[in-house]
């Protein structure tokens, strides 16, 4: 099974993205948090700066909805170009709704569930969405520590994919780093976000130390 490699750009130079796109081109995609603080206690950006990161990168952009009511703000982001755009359950009032107008926009549609939602009421939706986001820490910051206890949803969802035959890919985003990556592959995920451990050091290296890491465990 193919692995990808998502570099959150939350980890990177704000004040530089055009630089630190270029140092992250070995990546599959670009992943781009939004966070109003309202939802999470942190702030990041809106469609403006998403839509000049759309203009400038190579790289099809990943974008992470930790926004109050996406009902509303997440078809922009889709509009705008991204490939994927993945909302939170819990913020979301008609999550499948919301998936079947993204994917009518041209996006994939993705879900995100935090460390104590439960994946099981998901788990008969998954037609619905083209990715789920496991968050392996509480959604806010970057630089937090591997929850391993979500790794159990990973299992069920891996299950459920198999199952199915369907085509959604497994996402974990938070604390990933060369050894968290081998237990979130082990438990079933397929796509890594990762902060931190790409910005710190070289990305290039980065991204190919955990691209080996979960190709060698992935199921
Ligand atoms: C956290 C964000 C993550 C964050 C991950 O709420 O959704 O994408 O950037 O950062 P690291 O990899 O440093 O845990
Ligand atoms: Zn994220």
């Amino acid at each position: 099974m193919p692995v990808r490699i998502n570099p959150s750009i939350l980890a990177a130079d704000f004040a530089n993205f055009e630089r630190e796109l270029g140092r992250i081109g070995t990546a599959d995609l670009v992943h781009v948090d939004i966070m109003d603080n309202h939802f999470v206690p942190n702030l990041t950006f809106g469609p403006a700066m998403a839509e000049r990161l759309q203009e400038l990168s190579t790289i099809p952009l990943d974008v992470h909805l930790m926004i109050d009511d996406p009902d509303r703000w997440a078809p922009s982001y889709a509009e705008l170009g991204a490939y994927s755009v993945t909302f939170h359950a819990e913020a979301a009032a008609d999550a499948v709704k919301l998936a079947r107008r993204l994917r009518d926009i041209g996006a994939r549609a993705g879900i995100a569930l935090k460390p104590d939602t439960p994946v099981e009421p998901f788990l008969d939706l998954l037609p619905e969405f083209d990715q789920v986001l496991v968050m392996t820490v509480e959604p806010g910051f970057g630089g937090q520590s591997f929850i391993a206890s979500t790794m159990p949803k990973l299992v069920l969802l891996r299950d459920a994919v198999k199952r199915t035959g369907l085509d959604v890919w497994l996402q974990v985003d938070g604390g990933i780093t060369e050894d968290t990556i081998v237990v979130a592959a082990e438990a079933g995920a397929d796509t890594f976000v990762a902060g931190s451990s790409v910005f710190r050091g070289d990305p290039a290296d980065n991204i190919a130390a955990l691209r080996a890491a979960a190709e060698a465990h992935v199921h």
